[in-house]
């Protein structure tokens, strides 16, 4: 009887929202437009016409040991400075500025555990460890200008780690929870990094998995790591090896209370956060402070309207994104707001957990991904409408292009038809939001996400000169310097201009994604230009996991595309050929060449597909051909192939797949 109700619930849902599909725009909810923190349109002007004092206007919002004079300093272009004059500290701004206001018993973070443990964590309590922690290192050694690198779950200490090192000026270098033992050794040794602060074991789904003693099996060799510093959290077992290892809750009883924050240059490094370009060597994104905390307060406070004394904010990332680093981390800390951080997976231990939260803890702000939104979908309303999710007011995505049927699944549903969606696109290498729209003020289209945030310039130019396209498709661009804009890569300056600022001048940050602007100005954000797979709102360089899938000792070369898939948005599909005679690997090398590839990067970077190749398509100068690598796993006429040294492969290729949907039928 039930299930027959939920499906009728089903079917009307569904046939609501075909219906809805062709609403061009949704505009700002009345009330919601009333109450707005920015509600006058005027702001784009303003910030416009003189934008640099716009940004120096918001840094100011923000506390300064020594208050800047300059905005950007733009003579050595595109190594661009931001409040070059101004001394701050992002720790004091996430943290004693919140307590020295009286604030110190504001909940900073409801902390939630996989199995249902929860912990209200408030700003003088974090502060406290912070100070701690911060003098424990500086015992340990680490000074300013150091690089620590921290390999954490979702648990409070992440944070504690991050404001940390920020306190004394330590560059943190935060790697994913996700990502393999070989990733964390890869970024520890590039970054050159002093410290690494990590965990014994994690939990996901009920199991546990040791951390601490996978990191040893690869580390030891890396001798500028000097220190690990292991944060007791699944009572794993694990060595500690005299000298080098220490356990965190010791260190902290034993270290000082205080610890002032040190006064820094404003472009004194805050963190190094790698991620995936278009080579196998994953780029160390170099944020610095005093622009990066500018850019990320405004963003987030305008973006989604934050009133920190009655909002209850919550970002679904995890910390090892700029997401998280942006809109978990500094974002919300510096605004004083409070927020839920949970440690577990979507769907345990049930599939409404995320709502079960949103009611629990009161949320009003909820910002996730498309994909996450496409699984509760396939989910269903039931795990949703067990809930009451009456106090949310706002919703946002990130990540990847949200489809107009899941925006409006989550309107409808989630936000019970009176919650603006943010759709906020931006990047590792942006700091903060870029393109999204003001709640109050813009109207929404589904699927686009509008128009720049006040002060930014963004454009569609075409591919070959650089001019604008007034109608269609080109490439993204930004067109005038932005605070929280990356500064360099990590010890690769002749990247960073090659990557960014090569292709249209100094002045034009090529962003690396097809883009189209409507009639109305408004941004579709198209995808990926360069070879780089969007997974879940994930970036994965096709280059890095083909060289972890060639370092199989049975593949002789792989070629990896992104696929379009209606959960990841784009998944990971690899063309493979087998060392010696053999043309086929069995069911059981599938599964053996996706686990290697597990345990190189991470369970992310898993191909979910892959096609056995007799041989690649390759130009007669041996490039790989991937577009019609993408047209034969897409399913669509293959391109032109004249090029090709050798035609008859793609045949070959042809007849694969042909024999793939079969079987499968
Ligand atoms: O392709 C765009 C996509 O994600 C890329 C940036 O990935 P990453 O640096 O990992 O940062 C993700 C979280 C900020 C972009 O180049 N992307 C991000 N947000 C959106 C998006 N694509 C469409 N719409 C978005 N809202």
């Amino acid at each position: 009887m039930a299930d027959t109700a939920t499906q009728a619930g089903g079917e009307q849902l569904e046939e609501k929202l075909e219906g809805m599909l062709d609403i061009e725009k949704f505009e700002p909810p009345e009330d919601f437009h009333k109450h707005a923190l920015l509600s006058d349109p005027s702001v784009f002007e303003e910030a416009d016409r003189d934008w640099k004092g716009w940004w120096l206007k918001q840094a100011k919002e923000l506390h300064w040991f020594k208050e800047p004079t300059e905005s950007v300093d733009e003579s050595n272009a595109p190594f661009y400075k931001w409040f070059n004059d101004g001394k701050i500290n992002a720790s004091y701004n996430c943290l004693d500025r919140h307590v020295e206001a009286g604030n110190g018993d504001r909940v900073a973070f409801h902390w939630r555990g996989e199995e249902g443990e929860e912990r209200d964590i408030t700003y003088a309590e974090l502060l406290r460890d912070t100070q701690k922690l911060a003098n424990a290192l500086k015992e340990l050694g680490i000074k300013k200008g150091d690089v620590v690198g921290i390999f954490l779950p979702m648990i409070p200490e992440v944070v504690v780690a991050m404001m940390a090192c920020a306190r004394i000026g330590a560059p943190h270098n935060v790697v994913f929870g996700g990502f393999s033992a070989d990733s964390v050794k890869e970024r520890m040794e590039f970054s050159e990094a002093k410290a690494l602060i990590t965990v014994d074991g994690q939990r996901r789904k009920g199991k546990t998995a040791p951390v601490k003693a996978k990191v040893d099996e690869v580390i030891s060799g890396l001798d500028t790591l000097q220190h690990m510093i292991v944060v007791k959290s699944t009572n794993n077992d694990c060595e500690m090896k005299e000298g080098r290892d220490h356990w965190y809750h010791e260190l902290l009883e034993k270290a000082d209370d205080e610890c002032p924050a040190e006064e820094l240059d404003a472009e004194h490094p805050l963190y190094i956060l790698y991620t995936s370009g278009s080579t196998a060597k994953p780029k160390g994104v170099v944020h610095t402070t005093g622009g990066y905390l500018t850019g990320i307060a405004a963003t987030h406070r305008y973006v989604f309207d934050l009133k920190p004394e009655e909002d209850v904010y919550w970002c679904s990332a995890d910390v090892g994104w700029v997401t998280g680093h942006s809109y978990i981390v500094y974002g919300p800390m510096l605004n004083g707001a409070t927020s839920v951080m949970f440690e577990g997976a979507p769907d345990y231990p049930h599939k409404g957990i995320w709502w079960e939260l949103c009611e629990r803890y009161g949320v009003t702000l909820f910002y996730t991904a498309p994909t996450a939104i496409r699984a509760c979908m396939k989910w269903g309303v039931e795990h949703v409408n067990k809930f009451d999710l009456s106090k949310l007011r706002l919703l946002g995505t990130v990540g990847e292009p949200i489809n107009p049927k899941a925006w409006l699944w989550y309107h409808v549903v989630i936000g019970g038809e009176r919650c603006p969606i943010v759709d906020t696109w931006w990047q590792t290498e942006t700091g903060a939001i870029m393109i999204t729209p003001l709640p109050g003020i813009v109207e929404t289209k589904p699927g686009s996400a509008t128009r720049p945030f006040p002060g930014i310039a963004a454009d569609v130019v075409d591919e070959r000169d650089g001019t604008p396209v007034a109608d269609g498709q080109g490439l993204l661009v930004i067109t005038r310097p932005w605070p929280s804009m990356l500064r360099t890569l990590y010890k690769e300056d002749e990247r960073f201009v090659e990557t960014y600022f090569d292709r249209f001048g100094k002045e034009t940050y090529l962003v690396g994604d097809a883009a189209r602007k409507d009639k109305d100005g408004y941004f579709w954000i198209i995808g990926r230009i360069d070879d780089v797979v969007n997974v879940s709102g994930h970036r994965m360089s096709t280059a890095e996991v083909e060289s972890a899938i060639v370092s199989h000792r049975m593949v002789a070369e792989a070629a990896v595309i992104g696929q379009a898939d209606e959960d990841s948005g784009q998944a990971i599909c690899a063309f493979v050929t087998l060392e010696g005679d053999e043309t086929e690997g069995s069911d059981d090398l599938i599964a053996e060449i996706r686990e290697h590839v597990a345990g190189r990067i991470g369970k992310l970077a898993r191909p979910k597909r892959i096609i056995w190749a007799d041989d690649l398509p390759k130009t007669r100068s041996g490039k790989i051909m991937r577009r019609l690598l993408r047209d034969i796993a897409e399913g669509r006429a293959v391109g032109d192939v004249t090029t090709l040294r050798d035609p008859d492969v793609m045949q070959q290729l042809e007849g694969k797949i042909k024999e793939e949907h079969q079987s499968e039928q």
